[in-house]
C-alpha cells in the first residue's frame, strides 16, 4: 500500500482521544468513520469535536467551509463491521485496558481488509501484544497522538516487535501530511529507548 491508497480511516472509541483523532484525520481530507458502542457516546464525540473546531476558527486557524467539509467527512457509526469495511487504516482509541484491546484487535483483524493497518492510540500498553492477537502483525503499530489532538501537532509511530519497515515508513508518511499548519513530528526512536531502558510495555 502506497500513501495514495489510504482514504478510508476507522477511529474506534469516539471519547476524548478518539473524536480529537477523527478531526484531525478529517481536517486532512480523510473520509473517517468514528465508531462507539452508543449513539449519545457519538453525539458527545462530534460535540467535543465542534467546540475544538471552533477554537481553530476563532483563531484563524481554520476556514469555515474546511470546518464543516471536514464535519462532514465524519460518519459516525455503532456498527464495528460498518466501521471496519474498507478501511486502509483504523486508529483504536479506546479506555487503556490491555484485554480489551485484544478482543477488539482480533475483531478488528477479521472486519477490517486484509492489507489494512491496524493502529492503537495506547499510551503504554504493549503494542506487540496487541499485534499478537491479529494475524497481520507487520501491520499493527502505536500512533499516539498528544492529547488535545488540534492543538498539539506530535504523533509518535510505535514499533511492535513484528512491525514492518513498510509499515512505519507508510504511517511516518501519513502523519507527516496531517496538518498543513503545523509540523508533525513522528517519533519512533523513543518507544525504542523507553523499551531498552525497560522503563515502558509499549514496544
Ligand atoms: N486522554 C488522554 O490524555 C490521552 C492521551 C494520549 C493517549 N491516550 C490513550 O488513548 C486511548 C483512549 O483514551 P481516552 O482518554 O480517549 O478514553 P475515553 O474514555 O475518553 O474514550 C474511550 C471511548 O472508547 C469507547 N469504547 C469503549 N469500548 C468500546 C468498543 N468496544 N468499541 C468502540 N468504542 C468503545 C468508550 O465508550 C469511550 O467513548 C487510551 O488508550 C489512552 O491511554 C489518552
Amino acid at each position: 500500500m502506497t500513501l495514495d491508497d489510504v482514504n478510508s480511516i476507522a477511529i474506534v472509541g469516539a471519547g476524548t482521544m478518539g473524536a480529537g483523532i477523527a478531526g484531525v484525520f478529517a481536517r486532512a481530507g480523510y473520509q473517517v468513520r468514528l465508531a462507539d458502542v452508543g449513539e449519545s457516546l457519538l453525539r458527545g464525540g462530534l460535540e467535543r469535536l465542534r467546540r475544538a473546531q471552533q477554537i481553530l476558527l476563532d483563531d484563524g486557524a481554520l476556514p469555515p467551509d474546511e470546518a464543516s467539509a471536514a464535519l462532514a467527512r465524519i460518519r459516525p457509526l455503532t456498527s464495528l463491521e460498518a466501521a471496519c469495511d474498507g478501511v486502509q487504516l483504523l486508529v483504536e482509541a479506546v479506555p487503556e485496558h490491555l484485554p480489551l484491546k485484544l478482543e477488539l484487535f482480533a475483531r478488528f483483524d477479521r472486519l477490517c481488509p486484509r492489507e489494512a493497518m491496524l493502529t492503537s492510540n495506547s499510551s503504554g500498553l504493549s503494542i506487540t501484544k496487541m499485534a499478537g492477537a491479529t494475524g497481520r502483525p507487520e501491520l499493527v503499530a502505536g500512533l499516539h497522538f498528544w492529547n488535545p489532538p488540534h492543538l498539539i501537532p506530535l504523533v509518535e509511530v510505535a514499533k511492535g516487535q513484528c512491525t514492518s519497515e513498510a509499515t512505519t515508513a507508510l504511517l511516518l508518511e501519513l502523519c507527516r501530511g496531517l496538518s498543513r499548519s503545523h509540523e508533525v513530528s513522528c517519533i519512533v526512536q523513543a518507544a525504542r529507548r523507553r523499551a531498552a531502558a525497560g522503563v515502558s510495555s509499549a514496544k
